[in-house]
């Protein structure tokens, strides 16, 4: 392929890849947003294969790799479960940043680029490699981490090194010394030594970022990985001079921002620190303690007394968390949602933005159990509506309905916006034990007076609702 064509097809998928990010905006067009991006990247790796900078001695490594690259993520996406799914992306942004790391040192030690540059653009590509190894090392081991917190391999307790914002500045000062020291550097040997200790400080740094972060911030740092993945799959892009990398980086680095921006937002955080990294954990409490215990008698309810309270209800606000994703239960809910709508029944569901465990969670299980879209609202749409609603009913969640982030100023979650459930005039919480979610919290809601606890496993009990209310 002429340099032109490959020039002529990385624009063709640049396009595909916008149209592709447009489409997974709206659940409704994101099977096209999918389709879009799958062909983009078909042409891109077709194009950079027999592109003017693969030699054909290069075809059997590349067949190779894709062979073993390719069966590896048909195997994974077989096999991961969608309640894996965060962790499988947090694995894949550990792998970018790997890349990003071993193209920096392999470009740095290439004897052609050696010769290839010199003067400015010595020192410009030399940048290159230095910041390109960088975010690829932060976002390697910061994406581990996550993987780890998010599949309960380490615990989500934060770590909190005295005197820790001290060690990151100090830590950037040197990378920043290291940096002109490296750019010094008369030979590859020397250059070595700065980027070899810069890069261990960055490896640490991305470890000690992701651990000091409490487990109720994790969404935003799952969006933050995603952005940092995407600015080192571009400075990666710089150091191949590959134009569609760059391009595809800044996307996906732009789009993680602009995501991080609005988990922010719904969680009430501050986008500076957490950029900066550590946040979440001012208080210096690990997010299981702190808060005022809440205490009292729960009233247990059962699966028919819970269809008869659907059956006479006129509005009924559905609010799914991640126990409905575990128990697989989308489907029942959608059956449910048929039968009390045949009866004249008004039944919404409300999404809280960090429902689940990923961005969009619940709204991809809806939309797979054929859920209509008209009647999927977020948390902002439908938030004054639960004092005129009959029946508030709460499938497997429970941090994203916790009162406490209101009435408890010394809550890990105080001042996250949640779904006001204990305003309705009922309210069914399902779900197994008295157990708390992910943030580690206990929830006074349990205790309201007007509140119930379906006990159960979301499926099983959903499936007695179903057959109670069909009856
Ligand atoms: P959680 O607060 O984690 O609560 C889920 C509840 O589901 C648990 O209390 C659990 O109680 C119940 N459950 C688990 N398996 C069940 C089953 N088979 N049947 C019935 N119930 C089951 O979830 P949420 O309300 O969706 O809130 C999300 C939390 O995850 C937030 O803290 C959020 O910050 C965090 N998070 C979100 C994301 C994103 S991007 N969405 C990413 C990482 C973390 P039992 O054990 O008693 O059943």
């Amino acid at each position: 392929m002429t340099a032109t064509l490959a020039t002529a097809s990385y624009i063709g998928a640049t396009i595909l890849f916008i149209l592709s990010l447009g489409g997974l905006s709206n659940p409704e067009s994101s099977r096209r947003g999918n389709l879009y991006g799958m062909i983009g990247m078909t042409i891109a790796v077709l194009a950079t294969v027999s592109g003017p900078h693969v030699t054909s001695a290069g075809y059997a490594w590349i067949l190779g790799a894709m062979l073993i690259g390719g069966s590896i993520g048909l195997y994974a996406s077989r096999v991961v479960k969608m309640t894996q799914m965060p962790e499988l992306v947090a694995l894949m942004h550990s792998l970018v940043g790997l890349a990003a790391m071993l193209v920096g040192f392999a470009n740095y030690i290439d004897p052609a680029a050696a010769t290839e540059f010199t003067g400015a653009a010595k020192s410009i590509h030399e940048m290159e490699i230095y910041i390109g190894i960088l975010i690829g090392a932060v976002t390697f081991t910061g994406s581990i981490i996550a993987f780890g917190k998010l599949s309960g391999k380490i615990g989500g307790k934060t770590l909190l090194l005295p005197g820790r914002h001290w060690l990151n500045l100090a830590g950037l000062l040197v990378v920043i010394w290291f940096g002109r020291e490296f750019l010094h550097a008369e030979s590859i040997d020397a250059g070595m030594m700065p980027l070899v200790v810069m890069t261990v400080i960055a490896l640490l740094f991305g470890i000690h970022m992701v651990m000091a972060i409490g487990g109720a911030d994790m969404p935003v740092v799952i969006s933050m990985l995603n952005s940092y993945s995407g600015w080192a799959a571009a400075a990666t892009g710089f150091m191949l001079s590959n134009d569609l990398l760059i391009v595809v980086g800044a996307l996906v680095g732009s789009r993680g921002a602009i995501l991080s921006y609005i988990m922010c937002r719904a969680m009430n955080r501050h986008f500076i620190s957490v950029i900066a990294g550590g946040f979440g954990s001012e208080s210096g409490a690990p997010a299981a303690a702190g808060g005022v215990q809440p205490a009292g008698e729960v009233n247990p309810i059962l699966a028919a007394e819970t269809a008869e309270l659907l059956r006479e209800a006129k509005n009924v606000i559905i609010v799914p968390g991640y126990g409905m994703a575990v128990a697989q239960a989308q489907h029942t809910v959608y059956e449910i949602t048929k039968v009390l709508r045949e009866k004249g029944v008004n039944v919404r569901f409300g999404i809280h933005p960090v429902a689940g465990r990923m961005p969009g969670h619940m709204n991809v299980l809806l939309a797979e159990a054929k859920v209509p879209y008209d009647i999927v609202l977020e948390m902002d749409e439908l938030n004054e509506d639960f004092p005129d609603t009959d029946v508030a009913m709460i499938i497997g969640a429970n941090d994203i309905v916790n009162p406490a982030a209101q009435e408890d100023p010394s809550s890990p979650i105080a001042g996250m916006p949640v779904l006001e459930v204990w305003k309705a005039k009922t309210s069914i919480v399902m779900k197994r034990s008295m157990a708390t979610g992910y943030a580690g919290v206990d929830n006074p809601l349990f205790y309201k007076e007007n509140n119930r606890m379906l006990f159960g496993d979301a499926k099983k009990m959903l499936d007695e609702v179903l057959v109670a209310l069909k009856a």
